[in-house]
């Protein structure tokens, strides 16, 4: 059995202040149950080890992980705005989200850099959280399932099947991010179905049995539950609605 992922996206929302009262009322709505999933907060990185604080105070941090939105995948250097690996785990991130397509979309990052920063995060013992997901112009030409699968091949490009396996693949198809326009159930489990099926051919069914895909686009508390009750959706990466400490509760607590 997989165990659920409810992973929430701040993005560039929330200065440290404001982050320390979300994490604030999460932590007090806390719940036993949630040990039966992985729940994980990206804040921006400046808010890490506030909301770390936060959780470790209340001793929630074993159950609410915290993690970036981004890194490099060097241990340091001349990489002037750039945040390391070292860094995160520093202030207590287990988890990174790696290649958003708002990262690929505004800020060049490609298909090499993605596998990169994987490679890295393996090997520091972090949980990468790879994005894939298709503009709607592929989706309108057809050709989304070849878009999106080759995107998550390269992501593990040079990958043994057990690091694989400790990844976390979330299918974000762009035209649904932010957008209010959700994809329907079947929608997203034909994607996350190709995504395993492809992990399947390339690492092998351990692999792709193992592996958590989780479904990202507009997913609130309203379409949750269709949502997640797909064979291949494995839980959620929220981005809107993991600013609302409501709105989040409940989505993890859909998992349960
Ligand atoms: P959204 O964002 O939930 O606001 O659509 C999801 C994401 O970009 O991770």
């Amino acid at each position: 059995m997989r165990k659920p992922m409810m992973a929430g996206n701040w993005k560039m929302n929330n200065n440290w202040a404001e982050s320390v009262v979300l994490a604030q009322q999460l932590s007090n709505r806390y719940d036993e149950r949630w040990e039966d999933v992985e729940v994980v907060l990206c804040p921006p990185a400046i808010d890490i080890k506030a909301v770390y604080s936060v959780l470790e105070f209340d001793r929630r941090e074993e159950v609410v992980k915290v993690g970036g939105q981004n890194c490099h995948w060097e241990a340091s250097g001349a990489f002037t705005g750039e945040i390391s690996i070292p860094m995160l785990q520093a202030v207590g991130a287990t988890h990174c989200i790696i290649g958003h397509s708002e990262r690929r979309g505004y800020f060049g990052e490609t298909d090499m850099d993605v596998n990169k920063k994987v490679k890295a995060l393996l090997a520091a013992h972090m949980t990468p959280i790879v994005c894939c997901g298709e503009s709607l112009g592929v989706r309108d030409s057809g050709d989304y399932i070849e878009f999106i699968t080759k995107q998550v091949s390269a992501a593990f490009a040079g990958l043994e099947p057990a690091e694989v396996k400790k990844c976390v693949v979330a299918y974000e198809p762009i035209w649904a991010i932010g957008t209010g326009r959700t994809a329907t159930p079947e929608q997203a489990e034909e994607a996350c179905g190709a995504i395993r099926a492809s992990i399947a051919e390339e690492f092998g069914a351990d692999t792709a049995d193992a592996i958590r895909i989780l479904y990202g686009g507009s997913m609130k508390p309203a379409n949750v539950e269709g949502l997640i009750a797909m064979e291949d959706i494995d839980g959620g990466l929220i981005g809107g609605a993991a600013l609302k400490a409501d709105d989040f509760v409940k989505l993890v607590e859909a998992c349960l």
